[in-house]
């Protein structure tokens, strides 16, 4: 495809300059980028929709989105899941108008076309009459996009040309493992996925996700954990943790570690869920899935391009729903082992509602800067000031001590998991087709 945006490709490409540790805040806010992100990003990439115990059974469905373009996501009788536009053929309504259910068709509220659960247009009003027999249904079905998932959750994609999923998670899969892979039996989600909106582009979130454990011990979050402490809590053990990594996985994918250091586990957990997950039997047979560095990840933050979201530890998991460059939803639940005993599964319940949901106390204040932040690039001036983004930028390697793959900085604090995200998205924004996106290298400075 070409470049729709008001932007060369030259343009785009150095809207993030290495050498000097600068980028752009203009890719926050053009209408033109934005229109090709939807274009090149999203509708070319694999997105998450949700997870599959959220659909267990045949006629389960739930809607979703890729980008902007609605989609129902619903279970086949034969297990499958099909992904298909939201989109009634006739006139461009809405096929199904609810969140989530279970259904054998779907009919469209303006006219009454009528859709099976795979997406079929089965039936039409007065088709005999009206259309006079000139109506071929099986033309007018809305468009299926590629499903895949992985371990527990579901993604599709509507290019054909692109990887499989696996191949595109790449290595990835090794961080999202430590949540979706810690027992046999995998994850179940927490029912119910909380939306809520931001005004703000979907990069701020997605980038401090990827790459942001720097605002934790500040304004962020520091008032949270006080909220969440024991009245008898000895202040001189508090610290915020320093151990671990931040990281360029590729093709995109960001994420940063905290290592062996539970010692803030029990004000975000409590106390038996923070027991669950660092000793006993479910902590063991971590250990044997994931081996020891991988077991002792105490919170990863992490972002798979373009907009799935996680914390691991606390197993909240999100998709930043872009809803043109100044507002994101936040679609968000929780995810747990599903042979947890019951009532570690309902405190843990509590705990990811307690921090990170719409009410949480930790949510908060990541909302409160990106507000701030986008509303700010509605001046003339900032919208053209450049921002620092050179935080261990020639310290990174790619050999990591605990044998993590990816390029790593080995410190909480680093910002080559942002730059590689930001990097990544000027090459995909600049990159014709699946073969020039195959071509990105990961390695960092690769745009010189
Ligand atoms: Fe759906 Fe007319 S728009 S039946
Ligand atoms: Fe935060």
């Amino acid at each position: 495809t070409t470049n729709v945006s008001a932007y060369s490709d030259e343009e785009i490409l150095g809207m993030i300059d290495e050498k000097s540790g600068v980028y752009s805040p203009e890719i926050y806010t053009d209408e033109s980028l934005y229109s090709l992100e939807l274009e090149r990003i999203f509708a070319r990439t694999w997105v998450c929709m949700g997870h599959e115990s959220m659909i267990p059974k045949a006629g389960d469905f739930m809607t979703s989105y890729i980008g902007e373009d609605p989609v129902v996501v619903a279970r086949q009788k034969d297990g499958s899941i099909r992904v298909f536009l939201n989109q009634c053929r006739h006139r461009g309504m809405r096929i199904c108008r609810v969140d989530s259910g279970n259904a054998k068709s779907f009919t469209c509220s303006y006219h009454g076309w009528a859709y099976d659960g795979a997406g079929n247009l089965v039936s039409v009003p007065m088709e005999k009459e009206a259309f006079g027999g000139c109506l071929d249904k099986k033309e007018w079905s809305p468009k299926q996009a590629r499903v895949d998932t992985y371990k527990g959750l579901i993604f599709a994609n509507w290019d054909e040309t692109a990887p499989d999923l696996e191949t595109y998670l790449g290595d990835a899969k090794f961080y999202m493992d430590i949540m979706l892979d810690r027992c046999a039996e995998g994850t179940e989600a927490i029912t119910g996925i909380q939306k809520w909106v931001i005004p703000c582009n979907w990069k701020m979130a997605a980038e401090q996700f990827g790459s942001d454990a720097y605002h934790v011990g500040t304004t962020a979050h520091l008032s949270g954990i006080l909220a969440g402490l024991p009245a008898d809590f000895d202040m001189s053990q508090m610290q915020v943790p320093n151990t671990g990594y931040n990281i360029n996985i590729g093709n995109g994918h960001a994420c940063g570690t905290f290592m062996r250091n539970p010692g803030f586990f029990p004000i975000i957990f409590g106390e038996d869920v923070t027991n669950y997950l660092i000793s006993g039997p479910a902590y063991e047979e971590a250990v044997e899935r994931l081996g020891q560095a991988r077991a002792d990840v105490h919170t990863c933050h992490m972002n798979v391009f373009p907009n799935l979201a996680f914390l691991i530890g606390v197993n909240t998991v999100r998709m930043w729903q872009p809803r043109g460059p100044n507002e994101i939803e936040v679609w968000t639940f929780g995810v747990v082992d599903k042979s947890a005993p019951e009532d570690i599964k309902e405190q843990w319940r509590r705990h990811i509602i307690r921090t990170f949901s719409a009410s949480g106390v930790f949510e908060q204040d990541d909302g409160e800067n990106w507000t701030d932040m986008q509303a700010i690039l509605r001046g003339h001036v900032a919208r053209q000031t450049k921002l620092n983004i050179s935080m261990s930028q020639e310290t990174v390697s790619s050999e990591n001590p605990d044998g993590f793959p990816g390029v790593s900085f080995a410190y909480v604090y680093g910002e080559e998991a942002a730059r590689s995200f930001y990097r990544y998205w000027t090459q995909i924004m600049t990159a014709p087709d699946w073969d020039a996106i195959r071509a990105i290298s990961p390695l960092p400075h690769a745009a010189e």
